[in-house]
């Protein structure tokens, strides 16, 4: 074998049971309490627990580490963002791009995930940015599964070219059709933006990643219309709800009756804890509003939900270092998830859910599954959810791909060689 791990801690699925992993050839070809051939390498995990790898099921790659370039977001708030990043994408190179988002990528596998679905702003007609990320996509696709989502950030129905370009993203390769309904010029612009992006995606057989209902406004309810539409056009299982903060602030009868059409769509929900914490309840007195969607309400009543991490050091939020754990840390303590139970499987938030979502197969610490997998630095679920920070180990399709240093480093093994990468950042 090529790998055995030793002594792995597995999670609550398997009520926490110690045993060996055996790897070869990409596959896990054995779990056991002991295997008794030695691995060409061996890996002691001393109790530690073995988790598959974390999906960031909604990011915005082309704005990540421009912290402060052109400026400060001094007041924080999402309209200051807009403004912000207004100027800076004017004045993107595709090396810039690059180079961000390599770095960023690379941060995100050594804490441990393996799937990032990326939006791409579509409304900057050069496409600077498009371009790059396809480039990155094909030239990392060893190290990260990249989805490219065409993301008309300044809306589908403002500006005629639009759609347009929203065609022009999925004929050079970018994966799934975007929209922002709310930020449409009245509420119908928004039922035919939802249309319009439907139908591009039904003309190129591409999956819907929507930013939708991110607002505190209760009378946003797209949410509603993308449900319909996914049924009418045949979507079910297909299309990712973003945000869809207001839903926090809906009326409660409101919110029940929609759950079920929400369920039956096969809609998936992507809170972004970090961010939706962050910019909601900007109009609030005290006390002021949470803003994420309700996961739990949600998750009891069926609906899949899988957590993003939105922003890493742009003009959104300043903070984060790539820790799909510090996502989780945020979601379990906005919602509350704080009983033994929902911690346990708050895990799934940014595990098995996104791989449901992603429609990910031999996914999963099983004999015959696919040898992705995690070492973490934390002996049970709460462990982790406390210590944060990276895995010992990353494994990905068999072979080691990161381990972790230190607080400041660790190794990532990119385009063929072994890397030391820090997580320290200058800022301008
Ligand atoms: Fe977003």
């Amino acid at each position: 074998m090529e790998i055995v791990i030793r002594k792995a801690r597995l999670d609550y699925r398997h009520d926490h049971k110690i045993v060996d992993i055996g790897i070869d050839q990409g596959k896990i070809v054995e779990i056991s309490e002991r295997i008794t051939q030695r691995g060409e390498e061996e890996i002691d995990a001393n109790g530690r627990l073995v988790v598959p790898p974390f999906f960031n099921m909604h990011f915005h790659l082309d704005s990540a580490l421009t912290l402060g370039d052109p400026k400060f977001n001094e007041s924080g708030t999402l309209w200051e963002g807009i403004r912000i990043w207004g100027e800076k994408k004017k004045k993107l190179t595709e090396e810039d791009v690059i180079n961000r988002a390599e770095r960023v990528i690379k941060w995100f596998v050594a804490y441990g995930t393996l799937w990032i679905r990326s939006h791409v702003d579509i409304t900057e007609k050069s496409f600077t940015a498009v371009r790059a990320l396809l480039r990155v996509k094909e030239e990392m696709k060893e190290l990260i599964n990249l989805q490219l989502t065409a993301f008309p950030q300044d809306g589908i129905t403002s500006d005629k070219d639009v759609p347009e370009l929203l065609e022009k993203a999925m004929e050079i390769g970018v994966d799934n059709v975007g929209m922002i309904p709310h930020n449409e010029p009245t509420r119908e612009d928004g039922v035919k933006s939802i249309d319009i992006a439907f139908n591009i995606a039904k003309k190129y057989n591409r999956n819907i990643d929507g930013h939708i209902d991110e607002t505190d406004d209760p009378n946003s309810r797209f949410l509603e219309v993308v449900a319909r539409k996914t049924v009418e056009y045949n979507y079910k299982g297909r299309v990712s709800a973003g945000h869809v903060t207001a839903m926090h602030s809906w009326d409660p009868a409101y919110r029940f009756r929609i759950l079920s059409f929400i369920r039956d769509a096969g809609i998936t929900v992507v809170p972004n804890p970090l961010i939706n914490i962050t910019l909601q309840g900007r109009f609030d007195g005290y006390p002021k509003r949470r803003g994420m969607a309700p996961i739990s309400l949600l998750l009891t009543n069926g609906i899949n939900v899988a957590l993003g991490h939105d922003c890493i050091m742009d003009p959104w939020y300043p903070l984060g270092v790539g820790d799909m754990l510090q996502v989780l840390f945020m979601a379990v303590h906005v919602d509350q998830l704080t009983g033994y139970n929902d911690l346990l499987r708050s895990l799934d938030l940014i595990t098995y859910n996104g791989a449901r979502a992603w429609r990910v197969s031999n996914y999963g610490i099983e004999k015959g599954n696919d040898a992705n997998l995690l070492v973490l630095n934390a002996k049970n679920e709460i462990d982790a959810l406390r210590i944060l920070g990276p895995p010992l180990y990353v494994i990905k399709d068999g072979k080691i791909i990161a381990k972790s240093l230190n607080r400041e480093y660790s190794e990532v093994y990119n385009k063929g060689r072994w890397e030391k990468i820090s997580f320290f950042m200058d800022i301008t």
